[in-house]
C-alpha cells in the first residue's frame, strides 16, 4: 500500500485523506510527535459519489490522485464540508473546479466561510442541520448540529445504512499511522487525551451537547478528521470525551465556591496584599479560598487549577511598566479552559507607574471573565495597615460576588 491508495472503511466508503508524518507543530501550540493526517473520505452509491471533506492544499494532489482511482469527477454529486479550517478545507476551491456539478453540504454558520475560501459568489451549496439528511442511492445521511467542536461551524453527519458517524474534529488525534485503524496502529491514547486537552477542554458545554446527538445514534465505527479510525468498541471514545466534558470537579470542595489567589512578588509586597485578600476571602461562609505562588507551579498544575475555580484573582508587579512573564504565562493556559461565568480580578504592588493591574484587568475582561467593578488594588511599594485592610474587604467582596451578590459588569 503506498500513500495514494484509497482504503476501504466500510461498504463503498474510502479514506481518501492524506498523512503528514513529519508535522511536529501543529496550530502553532500543539506537539505532534507522531505526525498526523487529515482524513477525508469517499462514498460510492448507486447514484453517484459524496466527497466527505478535503485536506490541507499542500497535500491536495495526493487527494486527487485516490479520487481519481475510485471515481471521474463527473460522478461526484455531493462534497460535504463538516469543518473549514484549512486543513480540511485546503483542497475544496480545486475541487470545486474539478468537480464542477457538484452541491457543498455545509453548516449555515460555515456560509461567509465558505465564500471567503473560495472567494466565489455563485458556489452551489445548501445548508444542513440537525434532522436534516440526504439521500442519494443506497446511502442516507442525516446531519447532526454540533457547533464550537471547535469552531462555530463544525457539524457531524452519520450514515444510517453503515451505522458510521463523521465526526469532524471530534474524537480525532494527532498520530500518524498508516494502518489507519484503531485497532491496528500503535498505541494512540496519549495523543487522543493531548488532543481532547488542547482542541476540545474549552468547550466542554458543547461536547456534552454533541453526545446528546451521538447518544441517539448505533455506532459502528467513527471516521474522524485527524488520526486513528475508531471502529473497536467506539463507545468507549465517546465516553472518555462524556468523562473528561463533565462541569468542574471539584475534589476540595463540597459545594462552596472556589476562590484561587495568584500572585507573583518581587518584595513581598503584592504576596503581603495576596494573604490579606485570601484572609477576607476565607471568613465568608461558602468558600473556599486558596493562594498560590506563580513563580513555582507547574503548568498542567495550574490549568487543573483555574478549572475547578469558580474565581480567580491575580497579584502582580509591575515591572518595566508591564506584568512579568509567569503572570503572562497564566493567563495563556486561558486559552485551554471554559471560562464561562467564572470571576476575575486583579491587584499588585508597584513602584513607580504601576500599569501591570489595569493590563490583567483588561484582558480578563476581554477573555469574558465577570469582572467585579471594585476598586483595584493597585497600591505603591510596601501596603499599610490600612491598605492591607481594604485588601480584607476586597477579598470579602469577591466572595460575596463568588456567593451571588447582584454586580453590575462593566465591559472595558
Ligand atoms: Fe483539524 Fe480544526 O481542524
Amino acid at each position: 500500500m503506498n500513500n495514494t491508495d484509497p482504503i476501504e472503511i466500510a461498504p463503498n466508503i474510502f479514506f481518501i485523506g492524506v498523512f503528514d508524518p513529519d508535522i511536529r507543530t501543529f496550530d502553532i501550540i500543539m506537539k505532534t510527535a507522531n505526525g498526523s493526517s487529515y482524513n477525508a473520505y469517499l462514498i460510492k452509491t448507486s447514484e453517484g459519489v459524496i466527497i466527505v471533506d478535503t485536506v490541507k492544499l499542500e497535500f491536495q494532489e495526493q487527494f486527487f490522485k485516490k479520487i481519481e482511482k475510485l471515481c471521474s469527477y463527473d460522478e461526484i454529486k455531493y462534497v460535504i464540508c463538516h469543518h473549514l479550517e484549512p486543513d480540511h478545507a485546503g483542497a475544496i476551491p480545486e475541487l470545486m473546479e474539478r468537480a464542477s456539478n457538484a452541491k457543498v453540504l455545509i453548516s449555515p454558520q460555515a456560509t461567509a466561510m465558505l465564500k471567503a475560501i473560495t472567494h466565489k459568489e455563485n458556489i452551489d451549496f445548501e445548508t444542513v442541520w440537525t434532522n436534516k439528511s440526504l439521500k442519494l442511492g443506497n446511502k442516507t445521511i442525516t446531519f447532526l448540529t454540533t457547533p464550537y467542536l471547535h469552531w462555530p461551524e463544525t457539524m457531524s453527519s452519520y450514515i444510517v445504512e453503515d451505522k458510521l458517524l463523521f465526526s469532524g474534529d471530534v474524537f480525532g488525534s494527532h498520530y500518524y499511522d498508516k494502518r489507519v485503524f484503531d485497532d491496528l496502529v500503535g498505541d494512540f491514547f496519549y495523543a487522543f487525551k493531548y488532543y481532547y486537552d488542547h482542541i476540545m477542554r474549552p468547550f466542554k458545554t458543547y461536547a456534552l451537547n454533541a453526545i446528546k446527538l451521538y447518544d441517539k445514534l448505533e455506532i459502528d465505527i467513527i471516521a474522524t478528521l485527524h488520526g486513528p479510525i475508531l471502529r473497536d468498541n467506539p463507545q468507549k471514545y465517546i465516553n472518555y470525551y462524556r468523562k473528561w466534558s463533565q462541569p468542574n470537579q471539584k475534589v476540595i470542595s463540597n459545594g462552596e465556591k472556589i476562590l484561587s489567589i495568584f500572585y507573583l512578588t518581587s518584595y513581598k509586597n503584592t504576596k503581603d496584599m495576596a494573604e490579606a485578600i485570601y484572609e477576607g476571602a476565607d471568613s465568608v461562609e461558602g468558600i473556599v479560598a486558596n493562594v498560590y505562588d506563580l513563580a513555582s507551579i507547574e503548568e498542567s498544575n495550574m490549568i487543573n487549577i483555574l478549572e475547578e475555580s469558580d474565581g480567580i484573582l491575580i497579584g502582580t508587579p509591575t515591572i518595566n511598566a508591564d506584568a512579568p512573564k509567569p503572570v503572562w504565562d497564566l493567563l495563556s493556559c486561558m486559552m485551554l479552559l471554559e471560562k464561562r461565568g467564572k470571576v476575575g480580578g486583579a491587584f499588585g504592588s508597584y513602584g513607580w507607574s504601576g500599569e501591570a493591574v489595569d493590563m490583567i484587568i483588561h484582558r480578563l475582561k476581554s477573555l469574558n471573565f465577570r469582572v467585579p467593578p471594585l476598586q483595584y488594588m493597585k497600591i505603591k511599594l510596601i501596603p499599610t495597615k490600612e491598605e492591607l485592610k481594604d485588601c480584607y474587604n476586597y477579598g470579602v467582596e469577591i466572595a460575596e460576588v463568588l456567593n451571588g451578590k447582584m454586580i453590575e459588569l462593566t465591559m472595558n
